[in-house]
């Protein structure tokens, strides 16, 4: 298990800077990190990560980089230099893609961030698999991109948290597994199709989880994200 108090990561996805920017200022950098997403970057860019560092947060830049090998190096690159703390690729991009992309963030040492790949969209369903022309299992299908994403020389997955446990079991825990679609008790599931309630999430193996609109759409977020933030310390201490 890891050694890392801070396991959450809040999905900002907002189209209202000023509402991030606020919703930030109410949140510690000390029990969680913020995770910028496409919406996000794509209306703020760069300035936003920028003041999202200044408030002291460390950032996981979700773009999911998926393109030609030499693209996505430099893109990761790019990122490496914005100084995040953690971004993410497609596995399906392929070994070469995350290859470079590694080889690339080599270059920034003990400066460079996580490397992260996505499996399977939490999204997606076994019918939008078969809809895109792959029809294996999720699970079989999110532990082959798992285990091309380790011999790739990736830091971790993003994976359901319903794939965690066959994950960790078949490639051990020198392997960081990120996992959205974490909906506690008795919320919304939104569009999310593969969810998990936090505790089971750890339990099964997660080591980060994120957590968008429970919170950032809660009446009240704060303490939407003070009951799952204790909520995970207290399976922390109960796992020590
Ligand atoms: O609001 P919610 O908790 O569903 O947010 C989940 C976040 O995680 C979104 O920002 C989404 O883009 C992201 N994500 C995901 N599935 C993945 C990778 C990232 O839902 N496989």
């Amino acid at each position: 298990m890891i050694q890392d108090s801070s396991r959450l990561l809040i999905a900002m996805d907002f189209s209202d800077k000023n509402q991030a920017l606020a919703m930030a200022e109410t949140l510690d950098p000390k029990t969680c990190r913020l995770k910028v997403g496409k919406q996000m970057y794509t209306l703020f860019g760069p300035d936003l990560v920028k003041q999202f560092h200044a408030k002291g947060f460390e950032i996981f830049l979700d773009l999911k980089f998926h393109d030609i090998p030499n693209t996505v190096a430099k893109a990761c690159a790019a990122a490496a230099d914005l100084g995040v703390w953690m971004l993410n690729v497609h596995t399906s991009g392929g070994r070469k893609m995350m290859e470079a992309s590694v080889k690339e963030l080599q270059k920034f040492g003990t400066d460079a961030p996580l490397l992260i790949g996505v499996t399977v969209l939490t999204s997606m369903g076994t019918e939008d698999l078969l809809e895109t022309g792959i029809s294996s299992s999720i699970e079989a299908r999110v532990l082959m991109l798992a285990q091309l994403a380790q011999s790739s020389g990736l830091d971790g997955v993003v994976c359901s948290a319903h794939e965690a446990r066959l994950i960790r079991q078949a490639i051990g825990d020198d392997f960081l597994l990120v996992t959205p679609g974490i909906r506690p008790q008795g919320s919304d599931v939104g569009d999310q199709h593969r969810v998990m309630t936090p505790e089971k999430a750890l339990a099964a193996g997660a080591d980060y989880l994120v957590i968008g609109r429970p919170i950032t759409q809660a009446s009240d977020p704060l303490k939407a994200m003070c009951d799952i933030s204790d909520s995970i310390t207290s399976w922390l201490s109960n796992a020590n």
